[in-house]
């Protein structure tokens, strides 16, 4: 039996207050609805529908990934139920499949866990997960028997006291074979307290049907809690980090302090990494085996080679770091920095777009752009590579063993010659010869006698 998996993605969440659609909202740096999808993509679905309606094309445009998705446009909000039928339209043959609802602001579910639901549905019956809350204000509360089966799903608002006090609830995620749930579906009215059509009256409509109704509790709260506001949108990030941070633990990485890091994207590290605390990583970051990041970094799509170090207060975007290179503290590399090994960038840097060759060292407050460094090159403090004249971008050519003295200016296109030495204070408008000497300092002179002005008397 084929999958097939709703997303239910059209509410506005109102409890946000935000113009951006709730399923948009970024946790661990990838929007709800994207968590979402990655779990169903896990399930190796036949088909995904993603029921959208509030923020129309952003939310399209915000799920771009190549697996098929077809989207269902619901204009109007007139509940889950409504949103299950408009979701069900363009799937062909569903009567032979199971059908797997997820809502789009339920982030932290896992594959695993759904597992059980689709078995159960594999073999007829209605299978729904649950869970229980010490607060289980606000939920749809799950309604059993004297013998314990489940009869229905009644909502907080047309819920009695004694049903209010019922602690199992509703995630409301279910898995039902496609045929009953078409069946089912028709017979949904919206004769209930916010006058929707509820997905969660199936259930009652089952059990006077025959068809089996399980509901499996989810051992994990944090897996099946939906964002309803920014505040539980904040909870559930601390406790995805937390589970990010105990990830990298087990795979041999040191934290300083496993509540101060956070992952947005992919850190894939090697055997005893450190990373000191306050650390931010975006994209895909791979640190390799012994990479030490001190406090207070940010590192977005790089990759760091084994015993890399990252001092203090470093951004690091783009950037490739050799074996053994050192950069910081306060440096800032931009994309297409690539550090060959043993290499050295120091405080008060800024990199774009340059090779710095092996053992090289651009050591104290420098920009360095559009360039190539050669093996064992120096670069005193100030020294510009000035790589804009205005309208285009030119190329700074630095071979081995070239030493520029402080506070020089090479304006590109320019090449310093292997073994070259450019003196403190010039301003390098030609090439430089190998091995020779270049400097445009004016020339120092002294003044015999010279005296200082002094103050005129009143
Ligand atoms: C729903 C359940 C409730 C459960 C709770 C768990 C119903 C009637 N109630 O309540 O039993 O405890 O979720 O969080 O199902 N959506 C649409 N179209 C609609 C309405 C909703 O796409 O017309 C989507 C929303 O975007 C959201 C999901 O469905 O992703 C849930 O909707 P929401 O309004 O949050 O349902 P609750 O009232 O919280
Ligand atoms: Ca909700």
């Amino acid at each position: 039996m084929n999958l097939d998996v709703l997303i239910l993605a059209a509410g506005k969440g109102t409890r946000m207050r935000s113009a951006l659609p709730k399923v948009l909202h970024r946790l661990g740096g990838r929007s709800l609805l994207q968590h979402v999808h990655t779990t169903a993509c896990a399930l190796q679905p036949a088909r995904v529908v993603v029921v959208y309606g509030y923020g129309g094309e952003t939310v399209k445009q915000a799920l771009a990934v190549p697996q098929v998705v077809e989207w269902v446009l619901q204009a109007e909000q007139r509940g889950t139920g409504h949103a299950v039928q408009l979701g069900l339209a363009p799937l062909a043959g569903v009567e032979d499949s199971v059908v797997l609802v997820l809502y789009g602001d339920v982030p932290l579910l896992k594959a695993a866990t759904l597992h059980p639901l689709i078995d159960a549905a594999r073999n007829g019956a209605l299978a729904l997960l649950s869970v229980r809350l010490q607060n289980p204000h606000g939920y749809g509360r799950i309604v059993r028997n004297s013998g314990a089966g489940v009869e229905r799903i009644v909502e907080e608002r047309d819920a009695d006291e004694a049903e209010r006090e019922i602690d199992e609830v509703n995630s409301g995620i279910m898995a039902v074979p496609g045929r009953a749930l078409r069946q089912l579906l028709d017979k949904l009215d919206c004769d209930n307290a916010q006058g929707e059509y509820y997905l969660t009256d199936i259930v009652a409509h089952a059990v006077a049907a025959d068809i089996a109704v399980t509901a499996i509790v989810a051992d994990d709260q944090h897996e099946v809690l939906g964002v309803n506001s920014r505040a539980e949108l904040a909870c559930l990030e601390r406790v995805y980090q937390r589970s990010i941070a105990q990830q990298l633990m087990d795979g041999g990485v040191t934290l300083a302090d496993p509540a101060r890091l956070d992952v947005r994207g992919e850190l894939r590290a090697g055997e005893d990494v450190f990373i000191d605390v306050g650390c931010v990583i975006e994209g895909v970051v791979r640190l390799g085996d012994r990479v030490h990041v001190g406090p207070y970094c940010v590192l977005r799509d790089s990759e760091l080679a084994a015993d890399a170090q990252v001092l203090e207060h470093c951004v690091i975007d783009g950037a490739a770091l050799g074996d053994g290179t050192t950069v910081g503290p306060f440096a800032r590399l931009r994309p297409g920095t690539r550090l060959a090994s043993g290499s050295k960038v120091g405080n008060f840097v800024e990199i774009k777009n340059a090779d710095i060759g092996v053992a090289s060292k651009v050591n104290h407050l420098s920009y360095v752009g559009d360039s190539r460094l050669g093996r064992n090159v120096n670069i005193g403090a100030g020294t510009i590579t000035c790589n804009y004249d205005g309208a285009n971008k030119h190329r700074t050519e630095i071979e081995d063993d070239v030493f520029v003295g402080s506070n020089t200016a090479l304006v590109a296109p320019v090449t310093l010659g292997e073994g070259s030495t450019v003196g403190a204070g010039s301003t390098i408008t030609a090439d430089v010869p190998p091995r020779e000497l270049a400097i445009t300092r004016a020339q120092q002179k002294s003044i015999a006698g010279w005296q200082r002005p002094r103050k005129k008397k009143p």
